[in-house]
């Protein structure tokens, strides 16, 4: 699968959002060494700490189905409800989970059917502190 196609799977993963607090939905979609796709989206809580992001339920469901090697991961933002730069970067805890699995992935920042840029996860997480680290 391109890129291309893998952000317009984002898109799709975004209408699954689950964001009533912030109205900021996003979708994230998975490229799994085997050429699957697995999409997730962000899942709010009342408890707002409990909230998931889109790339992070993406990746504990594929890994749930026994699947940990990823070649690149495209994540779909809102930019009705963003201020400024619309480009939905992935946070830092989701890039460090991304780490725990594929060092050298690629990141795909959609920004609409049309627009995206392409990021290592190694560009987006230098220095990274991973599995390796620990004797
Ligand atoms: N969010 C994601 O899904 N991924 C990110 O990388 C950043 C933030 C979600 C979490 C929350 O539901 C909403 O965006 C606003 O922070």
């Amino acid at each position: 699968m391109d890129y291309k196609e893998l952000g317009l799977k984002a898109i799709e993963a975004r209408k699954f959002s689950y964001a009533p607090y912030s109205k900021y939905n996003v979708g994230a979609a998975l490229l799994c060494d085997d050429e699957s796709v697995v999409m997730g989206c962000n899942v709010e809580n009342a408890s707002y700490g409990c909230t998931v992001c889109a790339e992070r339920n993406a990746v504990f469901k594929a890994v749930s189905m026994g699947k940990r090697n990823f070649k690149a991961i495209a994540i779909c933002g809102d930019k009705e409800q963003s201020l400024g730069n619309s480009m939905a970067f992935p946070c830092g805890v989701c890039r460090q989970v991304l780490r725990e699995f594929s060092e050298d992935m690629d990141v795909i920042v959609v920004k609409d059917e049309e627009e995206q840029s392409l990021f290592t996860l190694k560009e987006l997480l230098p220095n990274s502190f991973g599995g390796d680290n620990i004797k």
